[in-house]
């Protein structure tokens, strides 16, 4: 979605600034544009496309200040146009600022303020807001009073950062349900919607909270609620390094972040998984022990890739904990009239721990009284700030629209995590914790012999429909499989439970439409090899994941990825990771790039 950037301090700002911009690329956008403030003076520039062409735009010039703001904006009010796109200014000049959410109420205020003579010249919702602040300006001729009476005013979300032409020496910066960091430097200091553009300037930062205003100088910051009551500083370490926010020798984020596969389950179950003493330990989860104690039922909330590692964790909950557990889609729970159970406990999964309808659902749950979870990426993020106790996946910052590791660090975060509140401790759960030290060296094999998923992309990237299939822990992977292939190379694909096939998908079945089967040796792959036959009777090309020495299902498929043998419950963690490549080497066979889909943004703030 949009980004942001603020740059106040010593230095010439717009490098910064634009170098900031960059690393907010990955969020998906359509237009950029800055202001920049040099004493009596802002100059506005802003582009359709990329943030290259805005610098295009802009080479040999000599764009001087030390105040700037930025922006990626994701259309959401208007088209993407130059007139659309931020900073967006008042009638005068004087203030320019930029915005990541919506302004619910804009329609009634822009009818307010063209009645008093303000001239719009964007359809954008944000315009109303340096409006509104000179219309203010005209009773109270103080640039603060007039901001946060406007604040007050508007209803909606919001992450602002703004700029007054007459004070060339301050950043302001407000947030409302839209994130914002403020990152910490020497006679200089920082801001962004994501704290991945702030990694080059400094690990010093500051997450604002809802409701907050922040007043920055090069020297100083100072946060208030909207009453302008100081509210104490909290400078937090950012852990994420430059390395992991960078390709390095990969050709894309995507490619790189599969191939991190190995290290991100090895980090989630780092100092958390012991093996030997049968114990698994989540500093996290032990604030809310006494409530975890009497939990009956346990309810997921996400969305998209976040949501199918949820429909994984619904079997392992019941398995390997003995705890009911449902999932939903975050976007339809919050709309639901359901009745709770005492003992019921909601799990937010999120990796950017931002996204609009996991947040109302978490919300919504807590409103109802449940104890809520977080199994967040981001820390720091407002998911993450607003659950009663949680877990992080220190996964590192995902930088690829499609969601990859994040998806293999859930997983893994979900066994342990049904590990810790099962009541429960048999031979299959040693087996379980002692099988799952084992599982990055696992992944391992399956990437080294990523050559063979790219020659069979190359067989089949004409095609424009495909079928995944799977069954119990491996149905949720045949989602993610199709949504992994459509989002990065646009082709139609439909994942379903193996057993549903019959009932309707089966007559798109046909030469031209391939299947494929998700069918590692386990419980249930006597029933898949049933349905991978039903397929072949009608001439459908087969592709199928299995276990390695399963010598009867090259008989049937046209094509066999071996994975390495593994306990069913763990069975994901290595089926996924094929089907992650052949996604992107679709993707980029079909000559898409694949880091950033059309019309995707990594992180979903609007509803
Ligand atoms: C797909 C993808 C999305 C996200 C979804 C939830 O590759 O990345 O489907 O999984 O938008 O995002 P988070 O996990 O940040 O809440």
């Amino acid at each position: 979605m949009c980004g942001i950037v603020g740059y106040i301090g010593k230095r010439q700002a717009l490098p910064i600034g634009l170098a900031g911009l960059e690393t907010l690329e990955y969020r998906g956008y359509d237009s950029a544009g800055f202001a920049i403030c040099n004493p009596g003076r802002v100059t506005l520039v802003k582009q359709v496309g990329y943030v290259q062409q805005l610098k295009d735009k802009i080479e040999n010039q000599n764009i001087a200040g030390n105040l700037c703001i930025l922006h990626t904006r994701w259309a959401t009010h208007g088209t993407p146009n130059e007139v659309n796109a931020h900073p967006h200014h008042d009638c005068a000049g004087r203030v320019y600022l930029v915005h990541n959410g919506i302004i619910e109420n804009y329609k009634e205020l822009k009818n307010y303020l063209g009645q008093r003579g303000h001239a719009f010249i964007s359809e954008t919702d944000t315009e109303v807001m340096p409006h509104l602040i000179e219309e203010l300006l005209k009773d109270e001729n103080d640039f603060k009073t007039a901001l946060f009476n406007a604040l007050k005013m508007i209803e909606g979300t919001y992450a602002f950062a703004i700029i007054n032409k007459e004070d060339p020496h301050t950043l302001y910066a407000a947030r409302l349900s839209s994130p914002l960091v403020i990152g910490v430097g020497n006679e200089e200091n920082f801001l962004a919607s994501d704290p991945s553009a702030l990694i080059e300037s400094t690990r010093k930062v500051i997450y604002l909270k809802d409701g907050e205003v922040a007043e920055m100088t090069k020297d100083s910051i100072v946060i208030t609620d909207l009453d302008q009551r100081p509210t104490p500083l909290k400078v937090e370490q950012l852990e994420w390094t430059l390395e992991q926010a960078q390709k390095g020798n990969f050709p894309h984020f995507m490619l790189k972040e599969i191939f991190e596969g190995p290290e991100v389950v090895k980090a989630a179950i780092q100092g958390r998984l012991k093996p030997r003493e049968h114990l698994v330990k989540l500093g996290g989860l032990e604030l809310a022990q006494k409530r975890l104690n009497a939990m009956r039922r346990l309810i997921i909330l996400a969305c998209g890739t976040s949501y199918y590692a949820g429909l994984v964790g619904e079997y392992i909950f019941e398995e390997i904990a003995g705890i009911p557990t449902e999932v939903h889609f975050a976007s339809e729970f919050r709309y639901r009239e359901e009745p709770f159970e005492p003992g019921t406990v909601a799990l937010a999964i999120s990796q950017s721990g931002e996204t609009a309808d996991t947040l109302a659902a978490l919300r919504k749950a807590k409103k109802a009284g449940l104890l809520t979870l977080g199994l967040v990426n981001v820390v720091g993020s407002t998911i993450a700030r607003e659950t009663d106790a949680g877990v992080y996946n220190h996964a590192g910052p995902e930088i690829g629209v499609a969601s990859t590791k994040a998806f293999l660090s859930q997983l893994t975060t979900l066994i342990l995590m049904a590990l810790y509140v099962s009541k429960k401790r048999g031979a299959f759960h040693t087996a379980l914790m002692q099988e799952l030290m084992e599982i990055p060296k696992k992944i391992q094999s399956i990437l080294d012999a990523s050559e063979q998923i790219q020659q069979l992309a190359a067989t089949y990237a004409t095609h424009s429909n495909f079928l995944f299939l799977g069954r119990r822990y491996n149905y949720p992977v045949a989602l993610e499989g199709a949504l992994k292939l459509k989002e990065i190379s646009y082709i139609h694909a439909e994942g379903y439970g193996a057993g549903e096939m019959k009932h309707g998908p089966i007559a798109m079945v046909g030469p031209d439409f391939p299947t494929i089967a998700v069918v590692p040796s386990n419980s249930v792959s006597d029933k898949m090899y049933s349905n991978i036959q039903e397929i072949k009777a009608r001439r459908g090309p087969m592709i199928a994941v299995a276990t390695e020495g399963d010598e009867h299902i090259s008989s049937l498929a046209d094509h066999v990825l071996y994975i390495p043998k593994t306990l069913e419950p763990l069975e994901p963690l290595l089926s996924i990771v094929p089907l992650q490549l052949f996604a992107y080497y679709m993707g980029t066979k079909r000559g898409y790039n694949v880091d950033r889909p059309r019309n995707l943004a990594k992180s979903v703030t609007v509803e």
